[in-house]
């Protein structure tokens, strides 16, 4: 078993709920414990602010400025990513924790790309980053995926109205043309998004390099965070009413869960794309294990990132 604190952990989304609270919790570990930080959001004050906490708490913390709509942006953020650790300015890199995530009220909204948001976003910028950093890692490194259990109905989600994930080829997930445009579909869009990424882990581990270890992190449903930005007032007063609830999750619960994922060594063997539950490991639905789709979507995902890049 190992330790990570020793090097960097680079987390996309650091201003939102649950990645700040990840961030400030690695922050607020003592010095021997507290691994460096890279902060990659969008530019801004909460960026600027996030970053300055962390410093304050101690940590060396640097922070990378790129809106993940665009892949122009997510590549330009990985080249200061790899700066920033080639040339000493942090520690190795040990960690990535995929955090950021988006949700709407619609799948018609686009990436800068053209690319459906919800997709471009949750999956593409993630696949793009990894893509181009999985050789800066310094084993035993970690790299962390953001899931969902949206991603298959219950009968509390059913009841909730919570849609869950729809699967269509990955080219069409990402084209939005291709997908209806009620309310509903942006639901399936976000659920099938974290279908997407847990079978991007199951294929990543099959092709990172030794002693990359990849897994998949479920906060637990945090019903008043900012994904719900683009609901309507009434679920959002109703959102807050069940934030209140004892024992709902949070991200001032679940976020320094997140941060003990990426940095104890209690979890330094997880590997293979093992989805967790807040601190625990569960098994995922049969159909989230699929070779086909998992290999189909490694390709497309090649395909799409090859389309934008500019040689
Ligand atoms: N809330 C839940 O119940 C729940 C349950 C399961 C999984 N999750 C997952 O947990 C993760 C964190 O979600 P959260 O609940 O903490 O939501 P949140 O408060 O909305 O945080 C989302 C983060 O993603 C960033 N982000 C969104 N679009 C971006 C873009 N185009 N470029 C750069 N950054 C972007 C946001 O940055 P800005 O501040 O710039 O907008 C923010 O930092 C997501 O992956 C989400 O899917 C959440």
């Amino acid at each position: 078993m190992t330790t990570n604190s020793s090097g960097t952990v680079l987390i996309t989304g650091p201003t939102g709920s649950l990645g700040r609270e990840a961030v400030l919790a690695m922050a607020r570990r003592p010095r021997a414990d507290r691994p460096d930080l890279l902060l990659l959001g969008r530019q801004g004050p909460a960026l600027d602010s996030v970053l300055a906490e962390a410093r304050a708490e101690g940590a060396t913390a640097e922070s990378i400025g790129a809106d993940l709509g665009s892949l122009a942006q997510v590549r330009a953020a990985a080249a200061s990513a790899r700066r920033l650790v080639e040339n000493g300015t942090v520690r190795p890199l040990r960690a990535l924790i995929a955090n950021a995530g988006v949700t709407g009220s619609t799948t018609q909204a686009l990436s800068a790309d053209g690319f459906e948001r919800t997709f471009a976003v949750n999956h593409l910028a993630h696949a793009q980053l990894i893509t181009d950093l999985v050789d800066v890692f310094s084993p035993p490194a970690r790299i962390i995926l953001i899931g969902s259990n949206t991603y298959y109905e219950n009968i509390w989600r059913r009841m909730l109205g919570v849609a869950p994930a729809e699967w269509r080829d990955p080219l069409d997930l990402a084209d939005a043309a291709a997908a209806p445009s009620d309310v509903r579909s942006a639901g399936v869009a976000y659920s099938t998004s974290k279908l997407a990424i847990l079978y991007y882990a199951h294929e990543l581990q099959r092709r990172a390099p030794a002693g990359v270890n990849v897994a998949v992190f479920e906060p637990g449903w945090m019903p008043s965070t900012g994904l719900t930005r683009e609901m309507p007032q009434s679920v959002k007063r109703l959102m807050s009413a069940v934030a209140r609830i004892p024992g709902v999750s949070s991200p001032e619960t679940s976020g320094p869960l997140l941060a003990s994922m990426a940095i104890d060594p209690r979890w330094s063997d997880l590997r293979d794309g093992a989805f967790i539950v807040k601190s625990e490991e569960r098994p995922v639905r049969p159909f989230a294990v699929d070779r086909a789709r998992e290999l189909r979507l490694w390709e497309a995902t090649e395909e799409l990132l090859r389309s934008t890049a500019i040689d």
